[in-house]
């Protein structure tokens, strides 16, 4: 009985050394890449969970291959028959919107609610580029912050290539929040702002959804525990900074939060839409900035808006707004 109360309380007290030491573990446990769900969907073939989608690589990066699944607008569904992956790239160009997909931590771009939103997108008319960034699903080299982001600043100018300069989307979820804002910046630094954002259940900074964690929380006692963090974060070059890049970003944005979020709290969207009306009125522009709350009663929580009925006609209103 003592040896294993002592066992506990050295296992406890053994993890924020462990941490101090390994900080790449956080880094491990914030992307979560290794954890590849579904195992059994072949990511070379969307057809097994998607219709009118066809599967590439790109090159992001000097040695980083990259999985994206293209899915056409549903209404081109017939045309897309045992077509090859040039006419599909040749069909990006039709003059309807692009929505990049940046997915959130753990898994790849073939799980259930992540199909499930490209289903509700590619229903409303939408191509849809959704991508594994590297180090996770079937795409190569190791996931960073700068990494990621490089990731969806490539597959948004390879985008506006190939569609001929229709409007590109930047959708992010979760972790992929940060990668659209950073990203986001990124394009605004080089010259033009990114035509549309929709961050859906976005942070205001990682270390703050790390910090309240159930895990962290235990820790919360121990006194300089949420200091560790922080300084691990930093070593690790992982801020993923929605609340500050939104400061900068003049693009149209659209916030969707759900108020029964058990991973992001719903004030943390809030907080993010207040940040974005102060900075449009602060550099004058009159992008329209939108947020958009589920009712706890839904229950879609962190991952299930694309439940939500109302989600087509909130995007299409959005999107159309800007398209005219
Ligand atoms: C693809 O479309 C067909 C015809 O509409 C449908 O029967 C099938 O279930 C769809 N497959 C997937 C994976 O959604
Ligand atoms: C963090 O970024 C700095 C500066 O770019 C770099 O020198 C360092 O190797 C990076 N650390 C990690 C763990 O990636």
């Amino acid at each position: 009985m003592k040896r294993a109360v002592w066992f506990l309380i050295s296992a406890y007290a053994s993890v924020p050394v462990i941490l101090y030491l390994f900080p790449w573990i956080l880094g491990h446990a914030i992307f979560a890449h290794l954890l590849r769900f579904p195992f059994f969907v072949d990511l070379s073939k969307p057809e097994d969970v998607l219709n009118h989608t066809c599967n590439f690589y790109l090159n992001t990066d000097q040695g980083v291959s990259v999985g994206v699944w293209h899915t056409l607008p549903a209404s081109q569904w017939e045309k897309a028959a045992g077509k090859s992956p040039e006419w599909y790239r040749e069909t990006l160009g039709d003059g309807r919107p692009v929505i990049i997909y940046l997915h959130g931590n753990v898994g790849t771009r073939a799980i259930n609610h992540r199909v499930g939103l490209v289903k509700v997108l590619s229903t409303v008319g939408y191509h849809v580029l959704s991508l594994d960034y590297r180090g996770f699903g079937d795409s190569t080299g190791e996931p960073s912050e700068a990494g990621l982001t490089s990731d969806a600043l490539y597959l948004y100018h390879w985008a506006k290539k190939h569609s001929k300069g229709s409007l590109v989307c930047v959708w992010g979820h979760s972790l992929g929040s940060g990668v659209a804002t950073n990203a986001a910046v990124k394009i605004q630094e080089q010259g033009s702002a990114v035509d549309a954002l929709i961050l859906e259940a976005p942070y205001t900074r990682i270390g703050e959804v790390v910090a309240k964690h159930p895990l962290a929380k235990m820790y919360i006692f121990l006194p300089g525990f949420e200091s560790l963090l922080w300084n691990i974060l930093e070593r690790i070059n992982i801020s993923f900074d929605n609340n500050k890049n939104l400061q900068v970003l003049t693009s149209p944005l659209l916030i969707l939060h759900s108020e029964d979020d058990n991973v992001v709290p719903y004030h943390m969207g809030q907080k993010l839409y207040q940040t974005s009306l102060q900075a449009k009125k602060k550099l004058s522009t009159h992008a329209q900035v939108e947020m958009i709350s589920f009712n706890a009663d839904l229950g879609f929580s962190h991952s299930h808006i694309y439940l939500a009925p109302d989600l087509s006609a909130v995007v299409r209103k959005f999107i159309e707004n800007l398209t005219g």
